[in-house]
Protein backbone atom coordinates (compact mmCIF):
# COMPACT_ATOMS: atom_id res chain seq x y z
CA UNK A 1 0.00 0.00 0.00
CA UNK A 2 1.32 3.49 -0.93
CA UNK A 3 1.81 5.61 2.43
CA UNK A 4 -0.67 8.29 3.17
CA UNK A 5 1.73 10.64 4.94
CA UNK A 6 3.56 9.99 8.08
CA UNK A 7 2.50 10.22 12.13
CA UNK A 8 4.36 10.98 14.24
CA UNK A 9 3.84 9.67 17.93
CA UNK A 10 5.91 11.92 20.81
CA UNK A 11 6.65 10.74 23.79
CA UNK A 12 7.73 12.94 26.87
CA UNK A 13 9.00 12.30 30.60
CA UNK A 14 9.76 9.05 32.29
CA UNK A 15 7.64 6.96 29.95
CA UNK A 16 10.92 5.34 28.48
CA UNK A 17 10.25 3.42 31.74
CA UNK A 18 6.73 2.19 31.12
CA UNK A 19 6.73 -1.43 32.39
CA UNK A 20 9.03 -0.84 35.50
CA UNK A 21 7.24 2.72 36.35
CA UNK A 22 3.64 2.05 38.24
CA UNK A 23 2.42 -0.95 36.66
CA UNK A 24 -0.45 -0.76 38.72
CA UNK A 25 -1.44 2.52 36.92
CA UNK A 26 0.28 2.38 33.94
CA UNK A 27 0.44 -1.32 33.21
CA UNK A 28 2.61 -3.77 32.34
CA UNK A 29 3.64 -2.41 28.51
CA UNK A 30 7.17 -0.81 28.03
CA UNK A 31 7.97 1.78 25.51
CA UNK A 32 9.15 -0.35 23.08
CA UNK A 33 5.91 -3.18 22.83
CA UNK A 34 3.25 0.31 23.03
CA UNK A 35 6.14 1.28 19.44
CA UNK A 36 5.14 -1.91 18.00
CA UNK A 37 1.62 -1.84 18.47
CA UNK A 38 1.80 1.93 16.87
CA UNK A 39 3.21 0.26 14.25
CA UNK A 40 0.60 -2.09 13.41
CA UNK A 41 -2.05 0.54 13.88
CA UNK A 42 0.08 2.60 11.11
CA UNK A 43 0.54 0.03 9.12
CA UNK A 44 -3.30 -1.09 9.08
CA UNK A 45 -4.35 2.40 8.59
CA UNK A 46 -1.53 3.29 5.54
CA UNK A 47 0.89 5.59 7.55
CA UNK A 48 4.28 5.43 8.32
CA UNK A 49 5.03 6.02 11.73
CA UNK A 50 7.90 8.55 13.76
CA UNK A 51 7.95 7.01 17.27
CA UNK A 52 10.24 9.15 19.43
CA UNK A 53 10.68 9.59 23.14
CA UNK A 54 12.56 12.45 25.41
CA UNK A 55 12.83 13.61 28.97
CA UNK A 56 13.85 16.92 28.25
CA UNK A 57 10.95 19.89 27.19
CA UNK A 58 13.42 21.71 24.82
CA UNK A 59 13.92 18.28 22.81
CA UNK A 60 9.85 17.49 22.63
CA UNK A 61 9.76 21.77 21.41
CA UNK A 62 11.89 20.66 18.91
CA UNK A 63 10.68 17.77 17.74
CA UNK A 64 7.20 19.60 17.06
CA UNK A 65 8.57 22.42 14.96
CA UNK A 66 10.20 19.46 12.58
CA UNK A 67 6.74 18.03 12.35
CA UNK A 68 5.80 21.15 10.94
CA UNK A 69 7.42 19.86 7.68
CA UNK A 70 7.53 16.30 7.97
CA UNK A 71 4.20 14.94 9.72
CA UNK A 72 0.37 14.49 8.53
CA UNK A 73 -1.03 13.91 12.14
CA UNK A 74 0.62 13.67 15.46
CA UNK A 75 0.23 11.84 18.58
CA UNK A 76 1.21 13.23 21.74
CA UNK A 77 1.89 11.58 25.47
CA UNK A 78 3.71 15.02 26.66
CA UNK A 79 4.15 13.32 30.68
CA UNK A 80 4.61 15.50 33.20
CA UNK A 81 5.04 18.28 30.61
CA UNK A 82 1.00 17.77 30.11
CA UNK A 83 0.32 20.13 33.19
CA UNK A 84 2.89 22.48 32.92
CA UNK A 85 4.70 23.61 29.52
CA UNK A 86 3.37 26.69 27.90
CA UNK A 87 6.31 26.06 25.48
CA UNK A 88 4.95 22.77 24.63
CA UNK A 89 1.64 24.47 24.21
CA UNK A 90 2.90 27.00 21.64
CA UNK A 91 4.72 24.75 19.65
CA UNK A 92 1.66 22.89 19.06
CA UNK A 93 0.30 25.93 18.00
CA UNK A 94 2.22 26.03 15.25
CA UNK A 95 1.01 22.96 13.81
CA UNK A 96 -1.72 22.81 11.11
CA UNK A 97 -2.46 19.08 11.33
CA UNK A 98 -4.69 16.84 13.90
CA UNK A 99 -2.88 16.32 16.80
CA UNK A 100 -4.26 13.72 19.15
CA UNK A 101 -2.90 14.36 23.06
CA UNK A 102 -2.40 10.46 24.69
CA UNK A 103 -2.53 9.57 28.60
CA UNK A 104 -2.14 5.52 29.58
CA UNK A 105 -3.82 6.81 33.00
CA UNK A 106 -7.45 8.91 32.90
CA UNK A 107 -5.72 12.37 34.52
CA UNK A 108 -9.11 13.44 35.50
CA UNK A 109 -9.41 10.19 37.33
CA UNK A 110 -6.63 11.19 39.18
CA UNK A 111 -4.29 13.61 41.59
CA UNK A 112 -6.05 17.52 40.95
CA UNK A 113 -3.11 18.79 39.43
CA UNK A 114 -3.40 16.40 36.73
CA UNK A 115 -6.54 17.77 35.71
CA UNK A 116 -4.98 20.70 34.18
CA UNK A 117 -3.93 20.02 30.52
CA UNK A 118 -2.09 22.69 28.48
CA UNK A 119 -1.94 20.11 25.78
CA UNK A 120 -5.64 19.72 25.21
CA UNK A 121 -6.36 23.67 23.82
CA UNK A 122 -4.03 23.10 21.21
CA UNK A 123 -5.35 19.56 20.19
CA UNK A 124 -7.59 18.16 17.54
CA UNK A 125 -8.71 15.44 20.45
CA UNK A 126 -7.70 13.38 23.51
CA UNK A 127 -7.59 9.61 24.17
CA UNK A 128 -7.01 9.04 27.97
CA UNK A 129 -7.50 6.27 30.48
CA UNK A 130 -7.07 3.27 28.28
CA UNK A 131 -3.65 2.30 28.97
CA UNK A 132 -1.71 1.27 25.85
CA UNK A 133 -4.35 0.83 23.99
CA UNK A 134 -4.49 4.70 24.38
CA UNK A 135 -2.13 5.19 21.82
CA UNK A 136 -3.95 2.53 19.26
CA UNK A 137 -7.00 4.54 19.26
CA UNK A 138 -5.15 8.00 18.96
CA UNK A 139 -3.42 6.77 15.56
CA UNK A 140 -7.07 5.14 14.48
CA UNK A 141 -8.08 8.86 15.51
CA UNK A 142 -5.77 10.38 13.50
CA UNK A 143 -5.94 7.91 10.60
CA UNK A 144 -10.24 8.88 10.82
CA UNK A 145 -9.27 12.11 10.92
CA UNK A 146 -7.27 12.43 7.81
CA UNK A 147 -10.27 10.79 5.31
CA UNK A 148 -12.51 13.39 6.53
C1 LIG B 1 0.63 10.38 31.73
C2 LIG B 1 -0.12 11.10 32.84
C3 LIG B 1 0.71 12.23 33.41
O1 LIG B 1 0.01 12.87 34.47
C4 LIG B 1 2.02 11.68 33.98
O2 LIG B 1 2.83 12.74 34.44
C5 LIG B 1 2.74 10.83 33.01
C6 LIG B 1 1.99 9.88 32.19
C7 LIG B 1 -0.15 9.15 31.21
O3 LIG B 1 0.19 8.68 30.14
O4 LIG B 1 -1.08 8.69 31.87
O5 LIG B 1 3.97 10.85 32.93
O6 LIG B 1 0.81 11.28 30.64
Amino acid sequence: MTERGSIWVLNGPNLNLLGEREPGIYGGDSLADIEVRCAEAAQTTGFALDFRQSNHEGELVAWIQEARSSATGLAINAGAYTHTSVAVHDALRLLDIPIVEVHLSNIFAREEFRHKSYISAAATGVVCGFGSHSYVLAIYALAARMDL
